[in-house]
């Protein structure tokens, strides 16, 4: 079988992506072999076979021997290594959660039940640089992409609710000791039903306002109990860059706008960090180039792959079903509060959540080692 590097599994989307992998039986397919940035000469998990030693993740040799390689170690590894290793001759397939490649015109944004054409293409071509795409937009698509391919979109905008395990595991952390330090600050009050909300309220703005550095060193603001429109980067054109990615992704993974002849279908909107623990959740609107009945585009988008789940637009189905409680931990994307609004019949809302660790991250790598494999 074939040999397939594991570099970055031991984080926070690589541990999701091996319980993934393991899960779906994926070992059985491969002979493993587990690199390591700060651990090399150890002990190989269990899931190794032949090869129970941890290689360097920096040594070159090491990463040629194999025919396929999946990173989830991030972006500074991606630019290191992946430069030398090309240089070096190497002609595998490299598969990467990071962002640093996916861009670039001889890499794909894989997302097989949206772009399985646009990958095969690649493939036919020889390509073999496959990067996860942003978790919002994998997320996004996963629920609405049959939109796209039927090329019923003209153009959408997305409002984000997007939660702290974007950030990472320590971001994580924070949210929750940011709650607990809140918590602590008016437990009394709490305990006593007769005490006055607005002292509480009080306590509780005063409590944030004065968290010190390292109670806000990874988010640099509370994120408890408040939220943050910013994500990522400051393009400096009064764009984050988490918004960019929203068009310039959305295109590629679809296989057009630039670099592919085709307009791009225009992507919008403005991202914002909430005190969620691991689902990303969007509101969205299009706008539609033709007026389609809500049960059509219902229907559409509930035949589009077997993970997505039209939630109906109801109050208890809502509340039961749309939420990143209801959703965290599954590979379920559900899309729900599906209506024609005010502005006219072209104009639809939806709101959908995902995984940000499942679809958003580790599982479109797991399924293209899967492409490779078959
Ligand atoms: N950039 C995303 C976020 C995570 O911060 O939520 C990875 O795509």
């Amino acid at each position: 079988s074939k040999l397939v590097g594991l570099v970055g599994w031991r984080g926070m989307v690589g541990s999701v992506l091996m319980d993934r992998m393991a899960q779906e039986k994926d070992f059985d397919l491969i002979e493993p072999l587990f690199f390591s940035t700060s651990n090399a000469g150890g002990k190989a998990p269990a899931m190794a076979k032949n090869e129970t030693t941890l290689q360097d993740a920096f040594d070159i040799e090491q990463l040629k021997r194999c025919e396929i390689i999946i990173t989830a170690q991030g972006g500074d590894y991606t630019t290191e290594v992946f430069p030398k290793l090309r240089a070096a001759g190497w002609n595998g397939h490299w598969i990467d959660a990071a962002s640093t490649l996916r861009m670039k015109d001889d890499a794909v944004i894989i997302l097989d039940p949206v772009n399985m054409p646009v990958i095969k293409n690649a493939l036919a071509k020889g390509g073999n640089n496959w990067i996860g795409g942003n978790c919002t937009v994998s997320c996004m698509l996963m629920g609405v992409g049959a939109l796209y391919k039927a090329g019923l979109v003209e153009w959408m905008s997305t409002q984000t609710y997007q939660a702290a395990s974007g950030g990472g595991a320590q971001h994580m952390r924070e949210l929750l000791t940011q709650y607990g330090t809140l918590n602590a600050e008016v437990r009394s009050l709490l305990d006593d039903p007769k005490s006055a909300i607005l002292e509480i309220d009080r306590k509780v703005i005063a409590k944030q306002r004065t968290l010190t550095s390292d109670e806000t060193a990874n988010f640099g603001v509370p994120l408890g109990g408040s939220l943050i429109p910013w994500i990522d980067k400051d393009l400096g054109n009064g764009m984050s860059k988490e918004e960019w990615k929203g068009m310039a992704e959305t295109n590629k993974i679809m296989g057009q706008g630039e670099g592919f002849g085709s307009p791009a279908v225009p992507v919008d909107g403005f991202c914002v960090r909430v005190g969620a623990m691991r689902c990303h959740s969007q509101a969205l609107t299009f706008k539609l180039r033709k007026d389609v009945p809500v049960a059509d585009i219902e229907a559409m988008i509930a035949a589009d792959n077997e993970w997505v789940k039209v939630v109906p637009n109801t109050r208890e189905a809502t509340l039961k079903d749309l939420t990143p409680v209801a959703v965290t931990g599954t590979m379920t994307i559900p899309v729900g509060r599906i209506r024609k609004l005010a502005m006219g019949p072209e104009y639809v809302g939806a709101f959908t959540i995902g995984d940000q660790l499942l679809w958003g991250a580790a599982e479109p790598l797991r399924r293209m080692l899967r492409i490779l494999l078959d």
